[in-house]
C-alpha cells in the first residue's frame, strides 16, 4: 500500500480511477467528491447568530454485561464502561440542509466523556463507517494498547470493534479531547466530523468554585468547507494544511449563547486541521485564562486574547458582570487571526475580527464562583538536573513535505527508546522557511523550559501537550516518564494534521 505522499506525488491521490485497485483505505474518497475539489466555489453564505449554540450530549456508563468480551480488572480500581458507535450521519449543520458526517455515535462533534481523575473507563468503539479507523484520546497518560497513535495494527476494521482502556492516571484533571487518528487519513476522518470531549474532573478542580454545570461550556473550533450541495468539501492534495471557510463551533456556523451576568468558564480547544485562532472579546475586556492543555494553571493569568493553535486548549473564565443585561447587549468572542495558507498565520489583525461566538446577556443571575489566587496546587514539578538525555528533533520541509531529523514517519522504525521512570529534555528545532509547526506528544504532558531561551508564560507555563513551533523556533520541554501501565509504542507529530498525515510524525518507546 503506497503512502498518502507517495500518492500525492503521483497526482493520483483521490481519483476513483483508484477504485478497486488500492482496496478500503482509498475507496473512502469516492464518497466525496471523487477528484481534486469537485468544482468547489466557496460555500454556501450562511447568516451568522441564526442558531444556539449546540452542547453535545454527556455520555453515560453501560452494563458491563452488555459488552461481551470487555476486558475486566481484579486490582481493585473502579470502571466505567461505555459504548459507542462510529456512524455516517445526516446533520443539519447549513439551514434547512443535511450535510453527510463522519460521526461518534451518530452526532457531530462526538459525545462529551466526564472520567473522574484516577478512575479508570473502558469505551468500546465499533466501527460501521467505511473505512478503517483509528480513536485518539488526546493528552491522556494511557496504555499504548490504546493510545490510537496512528499505528497500522490498531486500526478497527470497518464492522469490528475495539475496546480502548483509559486510566485515568495523569497527575491533575484536564480539559481533553478525543479524536480519530488512522495512519495517513487524520485529516479528511477529523474534517469529515470525528472528535469529541474527554472532560477529565477531579477533586481538587470541583473545590476551587470556578464557575461549573451550566455555567461551564466547552466551544470547539473547526474550520470547514460545504459544496453546492451542502457537503463537507476535503481537498486531499492540499497537504499543506486545510483551511476552511467557514467557521464553526461545537458542530454549528457562528452561533449563539445566552448568558447571564455572571461568570462563566469556557474550555476553548482548536480542534480545526490546520487554523490557528486568536481569540478575544468584542469589548475589549480583560479576562482570566485559568487551564492549558493538562490541566488548571497553577494561577489565573489575566490577558485580553490568546493564540490557539491547532489541538491546543485554554480555558478561560468571561465576567459578564461588567454588562448590563438586555436584549440588545452582545458580547462576541472573536478571532482576529488572519490565515490565507496552511503554511501557518499570517498574523493578528484586530481591525478585522470574525465573530465565533454571540453571547447574548440577558439574564440576570447570582453567582457564588470565585477565580481563586492559588489554581490547581497538584501539578508536578520535573527537575531539568535529574534530565537523564536531551534529544534533539528537527523539523524541517524536505522532499514536498515535512520531515522529523530528514525522515518520514516509518510506524516500523524507533527514532527514541525512552526509559520508564527517568525524566528528559527534548530540544525541538523548527527549520524555518515560513511553516508553523504545533508540536504534539503522546503519553505524557510536559511543561516548557524555554522558547528561544526564554521561559514560558500564561497558558505556555502550564502542563502542554501541544505548542507552536513558529518558523525558526528552538523549544525544550521536560516530563518524566512515569506509568508503569504505559509501556510500548507512542508517537509524536505535528498537529497541522495534514503535515502528520504526510508523515512529520516520529515513533518513541517507553521500555523498561
Ligand atoms: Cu491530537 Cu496524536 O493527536
Ligand atoms: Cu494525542
Ligand atoms: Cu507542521
Amino acid at each position: 500500500m503506497p503512502t498518502r505522499r507517495e500518492l500525492i506525488k503521483a497526482g493520483i491521490y483521490g481519483s476513483t480511477a483508484l477504485l478497486g485497485l488500492t482496496g478500503p483505505r482509498l475507496d473512502i474518497w469516492a464518497l466525496k467528491d471523487g477528484g481534486s475539489n469537485g468544482g468547489f466555489g466557496g460555500s454556501p453564505r450562511v447568516a451568522p447568530f441564526q442558531v444556539d449554540l449546540p452542547i453535545p450530549t454527556v455520555k453515560t456508563p453501560v452494563p458491563l454485561a452488555s459488552l461481551p468480551g470487555a476486558p475486566v480488572f481484579n486490582d481493585g480500581q473502579p470502571t466505567d464502561y461505555y459504548s459507542s458507535t462510529e456512524q455516517v450521519a445526516l446533520q443539519q449543520i447549513l439551514p434547512g440542509q443535511k450535510t453527510l458526517v463522519w460521526t461518534y455515535d451518530g452526532t457531530y462533534p462526538g459525545p462529551t466523556y466526564t472520567p473522574r481523575l484516577n478512575r479508570r473507563i473502558v469505551i468500546r468503539q465499533t466501527n460501521h463507517l467505511p473505512a478503517n479507523t483509528v480513536v485518539h484520546q488526546h493528552g491522556g497518560h494511557t496504555q499504548a494498547a490504546s493510545d490510537g497513535s496512528a499505528f497500522p495494527d490498531e486500526e478497527i476494521p470497518v464492522g469490528g470493534f475495539r475496546d480502548y482502556i483509559y486510566d485515568n492516571d495523569s497527575d491533575v484533571g484536564a480539559f481533553l479531547w478525543y479524536h480519530d487518528h488512522t495512519l495517513d487519513f487524520t485529516g479528511h476522518n477529523v474534517f469529515m466530523g470525528l472528535s469529541g470531549l474527554f472532560l477529565l474532573g477531579s477533586d481538587s478542580i470541583d473545590a476551587l468554585n470556578l464557575p461549573s454545570g451550566p455555567f461551564d461550556i466547552a466551544l470547539v473550533f473547526q474550520d470547514r468547507t460545504f459544496d453546492a450541495n451542502n457537503q463537507l468539501v476535503y481537498n486531499p492534495f492540499d497537504h499543506d494544511g486545510f483551511l476552511g471557510d467557514t467557521f464553526l463551533v461545537n458542530g454549528a456556523v457562528q452561533p449563539r449563547l445566552r448568558v447571564g451576568n455572571r461568570k462563566y468558564k469556557f474550555r476553548t480547544l482548536n480542534g480545526s486541521n490546520a487554523r490557528f485562532y486568536e481569540i478575544s472579546l468584542s469589548s475589549g475586556r480583560p479576562f482570566q485564562i485559568i487551564g492549558s492543555d493538562g490541566g488548571c494553571l497553577r494561577a489565573p493569568f489575566e490577558t485580553t486574547s490568546y493564540r490557539l493553535a491547532p489541538a491546543e486548549r485554554v480555558e478561560i473564565v468571561v465576567d459578564f458582570s461588567f454588562y448590563a443585561p438586555g436584549p440588545n447587549t452582545h458580547v462576541f468572542l472573536n478571532n482576529t487571526m488572519i490565515q490565507t495558507s496552511g503554511r501557518g498565520p499570517d498574523g493578528v489583525d484586530p481591525t478585522q475580527p470574525t465573530p465565533l461566538v454571540r453571547f447574548d446577556v440577558l439574564d440576570s443571575v447570582a453567582d457564588n464562583s470565585t477565580v481563586p489566587a492559588i489554581l490547581e496546587t497538584g501539578l508536578p514539578t520535573f527537575n531539568p538536573a535529574a534530565s537523564v538525555i536531551t534529544r534533539e528533533f528537527d523539523f524541517v520541509r524536505s522532499q514536498g513535505a515535512w520531515q522529523v531529523n530528514n525522515r518520514f514517519f516509518d510506524p516500523n522504525r524507533v527514532d527514541a527508546k525512552v526509559k520508564l521512570n527517568t525524566t528528559e529534555i527534548w530540544k525541538l528545532k523548527n527549520g524555518g522557511g515560513g511553516w508553523f509547526h504545533p508540536i504534539h506528544i503522546h503519553r505524557n504532558e510536559f511543561y516548557i523550559l524555554d522558547r528561544n531561551g526564554i521561559p514560558p508564560v500564561g497558558p505556555e507555563a502550564g502542563l502542554k501537550d501541544v505548542f507552536v513551533l513558529n518558523p525558526g523556533d528552538e523549544v525544550r520541554v521536560i516530563t518524566s516518564y512515569t506509568g508503569a501501565k504505559q509501556l510500548g509504542k507512542y508517537v509524536f507529530h505535528c498537529h497541522n494534521i495534514e503535515h502528520e498525515d504526510m508523515r512529520m510524525m516520529g515513533r518513541f518507546d517507553v521500555v523498561l
